[in-house]
């Protein structure tokens, strides 16, 4: 195993201030995640991973280097019954760690699981039209592009991005 790779695990709720200050961090350039910082509050990641990890409703993984989270990334299974079958991802690897194989660590690790859970058959994804990081990660992994929302963010006065769609099938 590379001595640099991640320790995967799964998020315990006292992980949320640490992962919710995380993502405001990551938040304060435009397009990377949608929310502004002042959106991304400790109670609603709290919530998230009682109801995922705890409830069943999908998996909430974190990445650790010498005992400090460097990331983190979620399937989420979407509500009704006829979309039962879809997980909606999102992923953040905080600031200092990007493009040290945390994203790709953290990718394999949900994959396996969707892979491997009978109740899932397609994760879907958005990720806006200018991070190109986050989409050569997804396409490396097989992902490929649904659509696209055009001008779906509005990031300042006349200054606008695209939101593309993307999606894995992972089932029979
Ligand atoms: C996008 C993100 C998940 C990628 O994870 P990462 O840990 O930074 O990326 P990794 O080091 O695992 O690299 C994975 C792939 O991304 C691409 N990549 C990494 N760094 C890159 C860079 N600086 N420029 C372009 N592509 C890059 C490469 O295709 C790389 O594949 P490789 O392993 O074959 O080199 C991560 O940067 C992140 O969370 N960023 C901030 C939040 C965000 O954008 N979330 C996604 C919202 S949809």
């Amino acid at each position: 195993m590379d001595s640099d790779a991640p320790l995967i695990r799964n998020a315990r709720p006292e992980d949320a201030p640490r992962l919710a200050a995380a993502e405001r961090a990551i938040a304060r350039v435009p397009g990377r995640l949608a929310p502004r910082p002042d959106e991304i509050d400790d109670d609603t990641i709290r919530r998230m991973i009682v109801d995922l990890e705890e409830r069943g409703r999908g998996i909430f993984l974190v990445a650790e280097r010498a005992g400090t989270i460097v990331g983190h990334a979620l399937l989420e299974s979407l509500s009704l019954a006829v979309t039962s079958h879809v997980v909606r991802l999102t992923i953040a690897v905080h600031e200092g760690y990007q493009s040290q194989g945390v994203g790709r660590a953290l990718m394999n690790e949900l994959l396996r699981w969707a892979r491997s859970n009978p109740r899932v058959e397609k994760v879907e994804l958005q990720v806006r039209s200018s991070n190109d990081r986050a989409i050569a990660l997804y396409r490396s992994l097989g992902f490929v592009e649904e659509g696209r929302k055009t001008r779906r963010l509005k990031i300042g006065p006349n200054a606008y991005i695209d939101d593309v769609y993307m999606a894995l099938w992972v089932g029979p």
